[in-house]
């Protein structure tokens, strides 16, 4: 397995044209999932005591599997929040994997990290905090969001010995990523909600804060607001809502994971301002910075917080604490140990083009989402729920009932056509069954927005 023979060279010729066929494929299909029933009668056992071969089990995978995985890239892709990671981030991924780097210690990691670090203070730069803030990069918006949330914890446990034994209280609103309410469960937190799926403001949440008994108000430490809702792409009140988590001394976590991207976007900065009061902020590469999965990132104002709090101890880590050793080290930040230098490929994608290249494709999905807005105005059998966010569009198809627009989905997606799928908006104490866009993928053009659009006529 671990020597080199003529089956490997074969098998490397094979992979490097199937990837380059693959990066350079401009019509993907979309693709659906079988069921696991139906791969396993399609492949048969590919886990035996000798093994099938490469050459094979290659083959299965070309002709059966990866034919049921839906290409996040396609341009009409427009679902959850997609991705269209650029072919110098996919290439270099392929050279993240093949140099083998251990990315968690300096010492192991210092090429990679290195580099990891450069495109860190780029995206640091976009936040507008102050000197010496900085991050790392975690497996996505779920780990970034956790980490923040045991760092902003453990600060406040260590603030006074009264909250070692309490059950901490973070404060968010209903527009919050479900991965808020899942890691204050993993970090034994409760929440509370701000009733709106619109922005929040900074007297919904002092209405909030108010109405808590004495007792919840002493578990309070921490406020998490959203710099772009996976809904509908709004943007909480960050400059009130910093402004009383100062006041307040409440720590002030962002979670800008899908709408990070558009801090370079100059048509829509300024909604981000108070970003810059944060103590913590997501952002994902792997949603709007074009990186490959997975890559997400973490950013803190004052990373020794962070450090105090992940930070592992063990006599075998000892020696990367040596001075000899001294670096960064990215373990210390977030939950992870051993990891992937997943920032490489946004590295070396961001150095190729440079980071102009980055902005226009960020400024061209929210570009996309102004012109859909516009087009279902001028339609009949359309119309908006609200006006389109960032890149995301929430509109309804009039008169459809939730069944109707489920089929439509299931229709669009089993021709291969595209993968726009259902949400629900909620106004008062109800949910209304709604469509949505989001666009990613610069190449997504007006044609497939209008055909889509009028697939629902
Ligand atoms: C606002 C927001 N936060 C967090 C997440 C979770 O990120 P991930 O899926 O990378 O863990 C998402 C995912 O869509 C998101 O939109």
């Amino acid at each position: 397995m671990h020597k080199i023979d003529m089956d490997l060279v074969e098998m490397t010729m094979d992979v490097m044209k199937y990837v380059i066929d693959r990066i350079s494929n401009t019509k993907t299909t979309i693709n659906k999932p079988k069921k696991a029933e139906e791969l396993k009668a399609l492949v048969g056992e590919t886990i035996t005591k000798s093994g099938i071969g490469g050459e094979k089990a290659f083959e299965l995978w070309k002709e059966h599997l990866t034919k049921s995985n839906v290409p996040i890239d396609h341009p009409r892709h427009l679902a959850f929040v997609p991705a269209s990671p650029t072919r110098a981030a996919i290439m270099f991924d392929l050279v993240t994997s093949a140099s083998s780097i251990h990315g968690a210690y300096w010492m192991e990691g210092a090429g990679g990290i290195f580099c990891e670090n450069e495109a860190m203070h780029w995206i640091v730069s976009l936040t507008g905090l102050p000197e010496g803030a900085f991050g790392v990069f975690t497996s996505g918006g779920t780990a970034a969001n956790l980490s923040a949330i045991v760092t902003a914890r453990e600060y406040w446990r260590g603030l006074d010995t009264a909250n070692e034994n309490k059950k901490g209280l973070v404060i968010t609103s209903i527009g919050a990523h479900s991965s808020i309410k899942a890691m204050a469960k993993v970090a034994d937190v409760d929440i509370l909600l701000v009733d709106t799926e619109d922005v929040m403001t900074a007297d919904a949440l002092n209405d909030v804060i108010s109405g808590l008994s004495a007792s919840q108000r002493k578990r309070l430490f921490a406020v998490v607001a959203t710099g772009g809702t996976t809904n509908a792409g709004i943007i909480d009140d960050l400059n009130g809502i910093g402004t009383l988590c100062e006041k307040e001394h409440l720590w002030f976590h962002v979670d800008a994971a899908y709408g990070g991207g558009a801090l370079v976007a100059d048509s829509v900065r300024h909604l981000f301002n108070g970003i810059e009061k944060a103590d913590s902020i997501t952002i994902d590469p792997h949603k709007w910075m074009f990186s490959p999965y997975d890559c997400g990132a973490v950013i803190y104002k004052k990373p020794e917080l962070a450090k105090q709090a992940h930070s592992q101890e063990g006599s075998y880590l000892d020696i990367f604490k040596d001075e000899g050793a001294h670096g960064f080290n990215p373990t210390d930040y977030q939950i992870q140990l051993t990891r992937r230098v997943r920032g490489l490929p946004l590295w070396f994608s961001l150095a190729m083009h440079g980071t102009d290249r980055y902005k226009q494709a960020i400024e061209r999905g929210i570009e996309l989402a102004n012109i859909a807005g516009e087009m279902i105005t001028k339609m009949d059998h359309v119309e908006l729920v609200r006006e389109p966010s960032l890149s995301c569009v929430v509109y309804r198809r009039k008169d459809w009932t939730p069944d109707d627009y489920m089929q439509w989905t299931y229709r669009n997606h089993e021709s291969g056509f595209a993968l726009v799928t259902p949400t629900k908006w909620k106004t008062g104490n109800s949910y209304e069954t709604v469509s949505r866009f989001c666009f990613i993928n610069p190449d997504t053009t007006e044609d497939d927005i209008e055909q889509i659009l009028k697939s629902m006529i």
